[in-house]
């Protein structure tokens, strides 16, 4: 049987095993997909393992993204350009990184039917996820990418890779079309970032949090009548990106999947 795993920290939260398993059991693969929590020093163990067979593929999830790097043999593009990594596949007997976040996030945006030509976007966060987030959204033909961060210093190390960003101070309101939540606030229940709704003026809300599945940034948006769109999708098809690589068969989206990620 063959074998999986998320590994990241932590762990728990994770919804991975859920979906995979989901599709494993749908196109009758003989294979399981578990979570498993590890630590800094456990990495280079866990891919000898993979190197050996003894695991087929692993996805990769936050802290250790960007730390899994000097363990592996090869980067697609997207990795190298982002230095994140979420899936991880043997060709040729070497371990190959790759990042399936910048095509979950693409799709994601796609099906709302924002065109993000020639448009403004504002991300609030600098955390493991944005780097997908910005290659993503500059691939799509965004005019403009603004980044705010809490911790100033972070914004400014992601302009080392990304020349191209605008990096204003935490708590400025800039007049962008749309805005994304990639902080971790709103995944405890009550935590809200505080913006001038009415400065920002955006088109579209959107929370890479997808549990829960509306962030305090999505209900006071709704408020104000904006669109909003959570990480679901992203989440989805950032996922089936990864089960095509690993087993040649594209699962599709039914509701049963939707159902799946509450
Ligand atoms: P990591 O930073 O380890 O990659 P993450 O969950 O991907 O973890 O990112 C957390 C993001 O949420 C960061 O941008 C963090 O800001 P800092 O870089 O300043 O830590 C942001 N964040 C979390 N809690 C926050 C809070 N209470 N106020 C503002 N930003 C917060």
């Amino acid at each position: 049987m063959k074998k999986y795993l998320v590994i990241g920290n932590p762990i728990e939260h994770s919804l991975s095993p859920l979906l995979h398993n989901f599709w494993i059991k749908k196109y009758n693969i003989d294979a399981i997909y578990e979570k498993k929590l590890v630590h800094k020093n456990d990495i280079e163990k866990i891919l000898n393992d993979m190197k050996e067979s003894k695991i087929q593929g692993i996805n990769v999830t936050v802290p250790f993204k960007k730390s899994v790097i000097p363990f592996l043999d090869q980067l697609s593009d997207t990795a190298k350009e982002t230095q994140s990594v979420n899936t991880i596949f043997k060709r040729q007997n070497k371990l190959v990184g790759d990042n399936t976040d910048v095509h979950g996030f693409s799709e994601a945006i796609q099906l709302t039917d924002f065109n993000l030509i020639d448009k403004k976007v504002l991300i609030l966060g600098a955390g493991g996820v944005v780097p997908s987030v910005i290659l993503a959204l500059k691939n799509m033909g965004t005019l403009e990418i603004i980044l705010s961060n809490r911790t100033r210093k972070k914004a400014d190390d992601l302009k080392k890779n990304f020349s191209f960003l605008k990096v204003i101070n935490w708590g400025e309101s800039i007049k962008s079309d749309l805005i994304i939540n990639a902080t971790s606030i709103g995944i405890k229940q009550n935590e809200e970032i505080k913006l001038d709704y009415l400065k920002l003026d955006g088109q579209l809300f959107y929370d890479v949090i997808y549990n829960p599945s509306e962030t305090k940034f999505l209900e006071n948006a709704k408020k104000y009548g904006k669109k909003t769109e959570n990480g679901k999708s992203m989440f989805i098809h950032q996922a089936i990106k990864a089960f095509e690589i690993w087993h040649g068969i594209k699962p599709e989206i039914n509701k049963e999947v939707s159902d799946l990620i509450k």
